[in-house]
């Protein structure tokens, strides 16, 4: 049997605090040895609550320590290209919320460090392996709907984020539209070559502070001739809700639904399901079978279905909707989608 990956989590909030209790529960091949989080007692209140045996409020405390194998970065997206560039020099094989950085002359330096230090890269686009999005995407390899020609994705924020997550998150085309260029990217089997970008504050005035908007459209096209749109909102009072629409010339496939669980309750009042309240609902298995790729990975040296290049030219379509977004919805051609190096 191979040996437990030693394992530390760096930052512990909304999401961090998920994965946490996934790699402490759940996880197979992983063992958590430490959690981090520089602020207030989070660190030492959920080493205690878990049972972990170290906490720390110094991410430098992990990297230095020879008997952790592995990190799982979590804490806010303007701190990921440090955190990365640390763990990658220390040896440590990291797991790291997606986006992958906040610009992409920073994304081409951590590719740089990742690649001299030899150390596995996985980036948190779940939804790959999301039951749902990963079925669709079988079905499309069998031929089910024929040849894709059109991607409809919607993001939409049951709850707005905090303004303190908000000004670190980079916008709402690089914080939520990029989980719908990935999986576009991914289920229609083609590139995007361009996009165009429009947006609006609709309910939340602080977004205007940052230069963000709490309502984003894109338009897409890919090098197959298909095109696209993909919707984002932090408005959506009926729940978290998480959609794709891919329609081929045989047919089309209807990805994610409204309610949390299988049940409708029907009675004289009308009906009635319960809906989603949030990304860690929606996504548990995703969660949990994103961790268990990244540690079987580590423990067979093996490439992970998401990598750091994959996730530099997600960046590049969001930074490049961000940028038409704030240019007033010009197209911009992206040449080089697939980027190699
Ligand atoms: N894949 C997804 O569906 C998904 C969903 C939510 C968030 N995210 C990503 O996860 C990351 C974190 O998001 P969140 O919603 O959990 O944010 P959050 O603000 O709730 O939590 C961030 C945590 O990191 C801690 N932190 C700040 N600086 C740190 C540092 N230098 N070292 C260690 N910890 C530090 C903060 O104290 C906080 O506890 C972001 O990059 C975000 O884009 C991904």
């Amino acid at each position: 049997m191979l040996k437990e990956t030693r394992v530390a989590t760096l930052g512990l909030g909304r999401l961090g605090y998920y994965h946490t209790k996934n790699l402490h529960e759940k996880v197979r091949g992983a063992k958590l040895v430490s959690v981090v989080d520089p602020f207030g007692d989070q660190a030492e209140k959920v080493a205690a609550e878990l049972g972990v045996e170290s906490w720390s409020k110094d991410p430098d405390d992990v990297f230095q320590d020879p008997n952790i194998d592995a990190v799982v970065i979590v804490t806010p997206t303007s701190t990921h290209g440090e955190m990365i560039k640390k763990a990658a020099k220390h040896g440590k094989h990291f797991f790291v919320e997606k986006p992958l950085t906040q610009s992409l002359e920073e994304a081409d330096e951590v590719i740089q460090v990742i690649n001299e230090n030899n150390v596995i890269c996985q980036v948190g686009f779940m939804r790959r392996f999301d039951p749902a999005y990963y079925d669709a995407k079988k079905r499309i390899e069998a031929g089910d709907i024929g040849k894709p020609v059109y991607f409809k994705g919607i993001t939409r924020d049951f709850t707005c984020p905090p303004e303190e997550f908000i000004k670190n998150s980079g916008g709402i085309f690089l914080d939520c539209s990029i989980h719908d260029y990935d999986i576009a990217r991914y289920l229609m089997g083609a590139e995007i070559t361009s996009v165009s970008a429009h947006g609006t504050v609709v309910r939340h005035p602080f977004m205007s502070k940052y230069n963000d908007v709490d309502q984003g459209m894109t338009y897409i096209e890919f090098d197959s001739g298909a095109a696209g749109d993909v919707e984002a909102s932090r408005n959506s009072r009926h729940g978290y809700d998480i959609r794709a629409e891919i329609i081929g010339t045989e047919g089309s496939l209807f990805v994610g639904t409204f309610g949390n669980k299988n049940t409708t309750l029907l009675n004289a009042k009308g009906s009635n399901y319960e809906i989603i309240p949030d990304f860690q609902t929606r996504f548990d298995d995703a969660y949990l079978l994103e961790l268990e790729e990244f540690i079987k990975c580590v423990q067979e040296n093996k490439e992970p279905r998401v990598t750091a290049l994959d996730s530099k030219i997600n960046m590049k379509i969001a930074l490049a909707a961000t940028k038409s977004f704030l240019n007033g919805g010009e197209k911009i051609v992206l040449e080089t989608a697939k980027v190699t190096n």
